[in-house]
């Protein structure tokens, strides 16, 4: 082979482990601990990062100290690792005091040749003295972006792991994690003081996972559809942003004929712990989970992961559908999102507590999270230029690969969109969510609409040209790109400084044409009461080749004097609003602007059909960079 090092750690792998080779750069980050090099590295999900420190942790003189935050896993992986003959023990909170002491002593002398500990004992200085009395070989830094407060699972906890390094400087230690972006690897490195560390960089990419992305409809119907048509019999995973929502849905799956259980923290924790058993140790069980349930998980042949929310990040959402397809045989990451998933998020970090900063961090995550689902290009090579590998090849293996969508110019439909909205604000009455808008761009008179006289306002009745679904597919997007946004407890939608130049015509805006909705086969009568819950659903007809009765009504005179002038509201509108007001004005008067745009769009001079269309690819650019470095 090579190295004595080398060929130790080849016969650990085979007499241990039973495996013939390393994967990937296993091999290189084994010999540079073990030789006593300090090393980061970041690989991707399930791709055997435990190895690089039990490996060495075997190898070398003493006890390998792993740290990590599973401490509800720490039982099954040491006692997963006592079968293979490996001596392994752990520390943490959850442990009675007798055999506490029991793995203090096998530590001391000598016995132990990994010993997991949960961060929040390291930083008792009893643990540290405990550390003394032994022989530690390294230190192990297990789910490392857990310390980088701008990461998506920071744990305060972790900060105190710069001990570490203060204190036994001589001891090698191995920092891993599946997820970082630049920032969060600098993090790492920082406050973790490995800055003279090796960094071993390997793709994230997990091919054989065909990541897919639909719009909501009904969301456990369509579900359920995916894993009768694609995974009959398959184990996976189904995540859920609320217990209740859990619990509706494992019902539903069991209610139709499948066996599924529910995870989430508000179970009581021997149901919790038997459920997990279950899903490890049978084939074909589905887990519907919150994010609660998950991490550290090393089954290998979950076939398919599903989100019915979206998750608040791409690191997040990463980590989840990661748990697919770790035998390396094809898997399914599917999320259902809809405006309602837009809507709710962005209300959650409006409520949320902590200051500007760690708010402006949940919007950073969400965008780009957001960028990843409406984008028309690849998911993969999007996902993987989040975490920092730019320049891959389209994957062949995703949604938007395998049926490119067509994107088209949503210029004049957001202006209508956003008009109404100054107007509803002008006139000063209550704010409204995506429905009021709506009806009134389709002209409907809805008791709603006619009790505040909505039909009166000079956009009422000219967004024809879509269909209710499209408008909210518009909402959606636009909510996505900060376009829009939503404001109080309600989810009602308020403009941004960014909407004033779409209303100017100064920023063209590019819709993805989300794909028909697929029709919903009979319900069974259980499913018929277990209603589904609604998101945005939109058709699949473009704004090309209709309008035109819109527009001329858009060119009516603005509706300020008809509407109350007088209100305080109105009255103070432009120092309220500037932005808004100047955009309504311009809306007014760039019209005609708008209206040979549309022209040029039917005569087909814009195409938009175009699924890599330059406008899509610039809207996306117009994310990225906002979301990949926020200041
Ligand atoms: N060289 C190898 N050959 C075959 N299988 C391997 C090899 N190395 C690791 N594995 C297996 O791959 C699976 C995933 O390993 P592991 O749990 O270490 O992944 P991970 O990188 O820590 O993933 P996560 O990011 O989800 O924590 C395990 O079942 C492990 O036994
Ligand atoms: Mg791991
Ligand atoms: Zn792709």
């Amino acid at each position: 082979m090579g190295s004595p090092l080398g060929d130790a750690a080849a016969e650990v792998l085979r007499r241990v482990y039973g495996y013939d080779s390393f994967r990937g750069q296993q091999q290189e980050i084994i010999e540079h601990v073990c030789a006593g090099g300090d090393a980061v590295a970041l690989m991707p999900t399930g791709s055997g990062k435990s190895l690089c420190y039990q490996i060495p942790a075997q190898v070398r003189e003493g006890t390998g100290v792993v740290i990590s935050p599973l401490i509800a896993l720490m039982q099954d992986q040491v006692d997963a690792l006592n079968v293979l003959g490996v001596k392994a023990g752990f520390l943490n909170s959850t442990q009675d005091p007798d055999s506490r002491r029991g793995v203090e002593y096998a530590f001391m002398d000598g016995k132990l040749d990994l010993l997991y500990l949960a961060p929040e004992r390291l930083r008792t200085e009893s643990a540290q003295r405990l550390l003394d009395r032994g022989t530690v070989s390294l230190f192990a830094i297990d789910e490392a972006h857990c310390v980088a407060q701008w990461g998506h699972d920071f744990r305060p906890d972790y900060l105190g792991l710069s001990v570490l390094h203060e204190r036994w400087p001589a001891v090698p230690r191995i920092a891993v994690t599946a997820t970082a972006t630049e920032q969060t690897r600098a993090e790492i490195v920082s406050r973790l003081a490995l800055g003279g560390a090796r960094q071993f960089v390997a793709s994230f990419d997990r091919p054989n996972i065909q990541y897919r992305i639909e719009p909501k409809n009904e969301p456990r119907r369509q579900l359920l559809r995916l894993l009768r048509t694609e995974h009959p019999g398959d184990a996976g995973i189904v995540y859920c942003l609320s217990r209740a929502s859990v619990e509706k849905t494992a019902d539903f799956l069991c209610s139709e004929g499948l066996t599924a259980l529910p995870y989430h923290a508000g179970l009581d924790p021997r149901t919790r712990t038997e459920n997990q058993a279950r899903f490890l140790r049978e084939d074909g069980l589905v887990m519907v989970a919150t994010i609660a349930f998950g991490m550290g998980i090393d089954k290998p042949d979950v076939r398919f992961v599903a989100h019915l929310d979206l998750p608040r990040s791409v690191e997040g959402y990463y980590q989840e559908t990661g748990r697919a397809g770790r035998d390396g045989r094809p898997a399914t990451a599917w999320l259902a999102y809809g405006l309602a998933d837009v809507v709710q998020q962005r209300r959650m970090i409006d409520d949320s507590e902590g200051d500007l900063a760690h708010r402006r961090k949940l919007v950073a995550h969400l965008d780009a999270m957001l960028a990843l689902c409406e984008t028309a290009g690849c998911r993969r090579q999007q996902m993987l230029a989040y975490f920092g590998e730019t320049g891959t090849e389209a994957c062949g293996n995703c949604d938007t690969c395998l049926s490119p969508p067509s994107v088209w110019d949503g210029t004049v439909a957001a202006q209508k969109l956003l008009s109404t909205l100054v107007r509803l604000g002008r006139l000063g009455g209550p704010a409204f969510g995506a429905g009021q808008p709506i009806d009134i761009l389709l002209g409907k008179k809805t008791p709603r609409v006619l009790s505040y006289g909505h039909d009166s306002l000079s956009t009422f009745g000219i967004g024809g040209e879509l269909t209710e679904g499209e408008w909210r597919g518009v909402v959606r997007q636009l909510l996505a790109s900060g376009l829009l946004t939503v404001k109080g407890d309600h989810g009602t939608l308020a403009l941004t400084d960014l909407s004033g130049e779409v209303m100017r015509g100064e920023r063209p805006v590019t819709f993805r044409r989300d794909p028909p909705k697929v029709p919903t086969p009979p319900r069974s009568r259980r499913a018929v009461a277990a209603k589904a819950q609604g998101g945005g659903a939109a058709g699949g007809r473009g704004i090309a080749g209709r309008g035109g009765a819109g527009v001329r009504a858009a060119a009516r005179v603005a509706d300020v004097g008809r509407q109350g002038t007088g209100h305080a509201a109105v009255r103070d509108l432009p120092r309220r609003d500037p932005a808004a007001d100047r955009g309504l004005t311009a809306l007014d008067a760039g019209r005609a602007q708008a209206d040979q745009r549309r022209r040029r769009h039917q005569a087909g001079q814009v195409r938009p059909g175009d699924p890599r269309g330059t406008r899509g690819r610039a809207l996306n650019a117009a994310y990225w960079p906002r979301t990949q470095s926020p200041q």
